[in-house]
């Protein structure tokens, strides 16, 4: 089964929302070769929830507070979006750690929020150009991987997808090879290992995220050491995402 995430970023006002669920469900049959994850900004959750009823469609939330409760003005707990009917939460996006300046700590605390109020987690992991550059795309993801999943249990990880995501990839046009991204997604298996135990290595569910399109999911979709897809800019077009959706089905 391989997986696609969503992922709307800043995009699809609930009308806007509404109007491409409605397309997608005419178009899309679920299928049993495929999981579809839509991560929606908040302001849409309501009106996808009602409108993916009794699909198998998951829906996703693209960020959650680092604490339970509290004095949080602006921000949106792990209790609310479960109680939205949300599935899953997008945790450490570089855009989210750049922008707003979460730090591997905070990541640490958001996955355990999400996963005590019973979310599954999308953990982004990837390095900068720079890091890319001097070969320090081992040690980014190990530092990264290593402090975000600090304090957790080995059974807890059935419920995290990592997706990696390359900095110098998203909204590029421009992606590693097939064999970089076997590599890392080695090197996070290798991680996982270290760190809990060859089972766990082997179960980790990966995804490859960044500048995915209908023109390079052909060379991406036999990927050896991944699962699946986190795809940005590329879902908003339906008709490439349904493309996109094809060819890793068949
Ligand atoms: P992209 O975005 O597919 O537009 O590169 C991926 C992401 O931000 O997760």
């Amino acid at each position: 089964m391989k997986k696609i995430i969503a992922n709307f970023k800043m995009n699809l006002t609930p009308s806007m929302t509404k109007e491409y669920l409605m397309q997608l469900l005419a178009r899309y049959v679920d299928s049993d070769k495929v999981t579809l994850c839509l991560s929606l900004p908040y302001t849409s959750l309501a009106v996808a929830r009602f409108l993916l009823e009794k699909r198998k469609i998951l829906l996703g939330a693209q960020n959650v507070c680092d604490e339970e409760e509290g004095k949080n003005t602006g921000e949106i707990s792990g209790a609310m979006l479960k109680d939205a009917g949300v599935s899953y939460v997008i945790v450490g996006h570089s855009e989210r750690r750049k922008k707003f300046k979460e730090d591997n700590k905070a990541i640490n605390h958001k996955i355990k929020v999400a996963l005590k109020n019973g979310l599954g987690v999308v953990l982004c992991v990837g390095e900068s150009l720079a890091d890319y550059n001097t070969l320090k795309t081992y040690d980014v993801l190990t530092e990264q991987l290593e402090a975000a999943l600090k304090g957790l249990y080995e059974n807890e990880l059935e419920n995290i997808t990592i997706a990696y995501e390359p900095i110098w990839a998203i909204g590029t046009g421009t992606t590693p090879s097939a064999r970089e991204i076997d590599r890392a997604c080695k090197t996070i298996r290798n991680v996982i290992k270290e760190n809990f135990s060859q089972k766990a290595s082997e179960n980790i569910e990966i995804v490859y995220g960044g500048s995915i399109n209908t023109k390079n999911i052909n060379q991406f979709k036999n990927l050896k050491y991944s699962n699946g897809f986190l795809i940005g800019g590329s879902c908003l077009d339906l008709a490439s995402l349904l493309q996109i959706i094809s060819v890793i089905e068949k």
